[in-house]
């Protein structure tokens, strides 16, 4: 009988990760090696994601999902190993840097709105980081403009949100930087469905008409390999199965280990 961590015994090569994505790789992780303090949890993990493409880790608890996020961004010690944008290395950069000058924005993965603030006043706390103060009213004012439902409750103070509108102003929120790649941990915990369809449809808005990258952690499997392009199935710390979004909804392995069907 397989079980969860079988499947760690045809792991893919990093040339058939390559495949996954288009020619003109975005961000590329290879061999990284990374952890917290002197814990290694991710192994010589590799990662390749085109512009405008998404791509969804999936796994049990604790594999490491969210630390791969968190290395993208720069919130883990990186004992070896490369992280590049567009063939530019961006290893060993601090989250500032990585958001202000790389495009990188990470989305947490819940309650980071600050009840008290307005709808707009938490906007524009998402470019507190920008130079340019004048930038981020404008980006602030287009995106309050795209949203109906932020733009209604834009003077009210964001505890007045419902739970979906509260993950569409953690979005918006990393929008007012203009990154060009999203990090996004979870976005669909804790919604009613609903507010879960809704998440996806803005996420995939981003992707299609923005042209976002988009790499997305998510517990519920089965709607993450539906939105996304590239699925990565993660089990301690290493790339298990990967496939198009597809290919995995429909592998009888990842079914029964990870979809729970
Ligand atoms: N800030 C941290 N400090 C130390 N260990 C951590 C930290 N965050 C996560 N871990 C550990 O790293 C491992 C992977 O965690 P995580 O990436 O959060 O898993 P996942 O997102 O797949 O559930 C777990 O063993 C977890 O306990
Ligand atoms: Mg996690």
């Amino acid at each position: 009988m397989k079980d969860q961590y079988s499947v760690l015994g045809a792991a893919p090569k990093k040339e058939d990760l390559k495949k996954l994505s288009k020619s003109d790789v975005h961000l590329t992780i290879s061999n990284l090696s990374a952890g917290y303090g002197k814990m290694e949890i991710l192994h010589d993990f590799d990662l390749f994601v085109s512009k405008a493409q998404s791509l969804c880790l999936i796994g049990p608890n604790g594999a490491g999902k969210s630390t791969i996020l968190h290395s993208i961004y720069g919130f883990t010690n990186i004992f070896s190993g490369k992280i590049e944008i567009d063939g530019n290395e961006i290893t060993n950069l601090t989250p500032a840097e990585k958001l202000k000058k790389v495009g990188i924005a990470y989305i947490l993965q819940d309650n980071s709105v600050f009840p008290d603030m307005t709808v707009e006043e938490n906007l524009l706390m998402g470019g507190y980081i920008k130079d340019k103060e004048e930038e981020s009213y404008q980006e602030a004012e287009k995106i309050l403009q795209k949203y109906e439902r932020l733009r209604n409750r834009r003077t009210q103070p964001a505890k007045v949100l419902s739970g979906g509108e509260r993950r569409l102003l953690e979005i918006s929120r990393a929008l007012v930087m203009k990154p060009s790649v999203l990090l996004v941990d979870e976005p669909s915990i804790g919604l009613e469905p609903k507010y879960i369809e809704m998440v996806f449809e803005i996420l995939r808005d981003l992707q299609e008409n923005e042209k976002k990258t988009i790499i997305l952690v998510e517990q519920n499997a089965k709607k993450g390999l539906e939105f996304a392009d590239i699925g990565y199935v993660l089990v301690s710390g290493q790339t298990a199965i990967a496939g198009s979004g597809k290919d995995l909804l429909n592998n009888p392995d990842v079914g029964r280990l990870f979809l729970g069907g």
